[in-house]
């Protein structure tokens, strides 16, 4: 039920393909695949070029693509036909967000959005009905290695009550997958606030054994 998604964000960039197959056979659940253009934030990292030439060490392990660009909709499409499983982007970087979205679907991918730790859960309400997933980001988008922002715990919890709502409407679960900040010493906290797809970087790349560090954050999720 818990998922773990290495950010390759941490990764040495000279051995991408070695890492992705090395975090896979540490026990990663997704690989997590942060997209920056040095314009939506002020970092800039790989495109869909680089997610192409990965996929293959990727495997079976679903990629977990998060576009921190702007604009969004062109990267969406170059995305999913570089291999994307699951494409998230920030509201604020598209301009028609329901489109964006149904952009994503169009190529079969599971879309969801990223919220910044200052943006409200209110832009979710009209399109609840398109979102696969729901990404909250815990520190601001940009960098590895970020301390997790308390206040985040409460948001959390708000979300999973407007999720099990729209559950209880539809049928359908609605994952919470938290970015930034996210370690074994917390990740049983954001358990029980209701998430259960962890994104962490720094966390598992700046350990020597990955398998030791995955193992690590899902036995604290198994306390949560
Ligand atoms: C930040 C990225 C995160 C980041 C997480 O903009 O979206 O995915 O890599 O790194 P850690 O786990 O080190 O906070
Ligand atoms: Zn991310």
């Amino acid at each position: 039920m818990y998922r773990i998604a290495p950010s390759i964000l941490s990764a040495d960039f000279a051995r991408l393909g070695e890492e992705v197959s090395a975090v896979i056979a540490a026990g990663a659940d997704y690989i997590h695949f942060d997209v920056m253009d040095n314009h939506y934030v002020p970092n800039l990292t790989f495109g869909a070029m680089v997610c192409r030439a990965l996929k293959p060490y990727a495997g079976d392990t679903p990629i977990d693509v998060h576009l921190m660009v702007e604009p969004v909709d062109d990267m969406i499409a170059a995305f999913a036909d570089a291999g994307a499983n699951i494409i998230s982007f920030h509201p604020e970087a598209s301009r028609h967000i329901d489109r964006s979205l149904s952009l994503i679907h169009e190529k079969n991918v599971q879309a969801a959005l990223a919220l910044n730790p200052a943006t409200p859960l209110n832009i979710l309400e009209n399109v609840m009905d398109k979102l696969d997933m729901i990404l909250l980001m815990s520190v601001n988008p940009g960098f590895g290695g970020q301390k997790f922002i308390p206040a985040m715990r409460a948001k959390i919890r708000r979300l999973r009550q407007i999720c099990d709502m729209h559950e209880q409407q539809t049928g359908r679960h609605i994952p919470i997958e938290v970015d930034g900040g996210v370690n074994s010493n917390n990740i049983s906290e954001l358990v029980a606030d209701g998430a259960e797809i962890f994104v962490a970087g720094s966390a598992i790349f700046g350990q020597k054994d990955y398998a030791q560090a995955i193992s690590a954050l899902k036995q604290g999720c198994l306390k949560g």
